[in-house]
């Protein structure tokens, strides 16, 4: 069902405390991380959050950190407008939408890499694609401190290596992978 309003956040520190407020009330808090230009695969993925959430985050950043020397990441598409009402019409409460300076700030030099999952298959012919994939995934986990995330079978080595990350890295989340619509 779809929602009123959908809150727009687009600061990390906004974001930070919006969730601890939530967790404060108790609410369970459910992330479906995208790089936005959705479609009804990513909304099926914030309906099965919304089952066993409270409250969800749907995140539109699309990461620099992911694409490989040869891949255009200014080429992406984006529709931030229309993500956004399709987001409402799933019934999703949040939207984050950091910048990319808030998020790599020009200090920045720390990666997570996820060794042998990340290295065979799609990770050989892209190049540091899944270290900026789980780079950004566990800075959101730790914005956001979700109690359940989701992601979608479709990209099942993503899958994989994330689900590595959170068990490696002992993040209280639910994991959860949702079949591809
Ligand atoms: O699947 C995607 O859209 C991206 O790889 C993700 C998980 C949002 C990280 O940027």
């Amino acid at each position: 069902m779809a929602t009123k309003t959908v809150k727009i956040i687009r600061s990390v520190a906004q974001m930070q405390k919006l969730s601890h407020a939530l967790a404060g009330k108790g609410k369970r808090i459910g992330i479906v991380p995208t790089m936005g230009y959705l479609h009804d695969g990513h909304l099926s993925l914030i309906r099965r959050a919304k089952k066993s959430c409270d409250v969800v985050v749907t995140t539109i950043f699309v990461n620099p950190a992911q694409f490989a020397p040869h891949e255009d990441f200014a080429k992406y598409p984006r529709d931030e407008k229309g993500d956004i009402a399709k987001i409402k019409s799933a019934g999703g409460e949040i939207v984050f939408v950091p910048n990319a300076k808030d998020i790599y700030p020009e200090s920045f030099q720390t990666y997570v890499a996820v060794e042998k999952l990340a290295e065979m298959l799609e990770g050989k012919i892209r190049p540091g694609h899944f270290r900026g994939v789980a780079t950004v995934v566990a800075k959101l986990f730790n914005i956001i401190r979700p109690d359940v995330a989701v992601f979608g079978m479709k990209d099942f080595q993503q899958a994989a290596v994330l689900g590595q990350m959170t068990r490696d890295l002992g993040y209280p989340i639910k994991f959860v992978v949702a079949p591809t619509v």
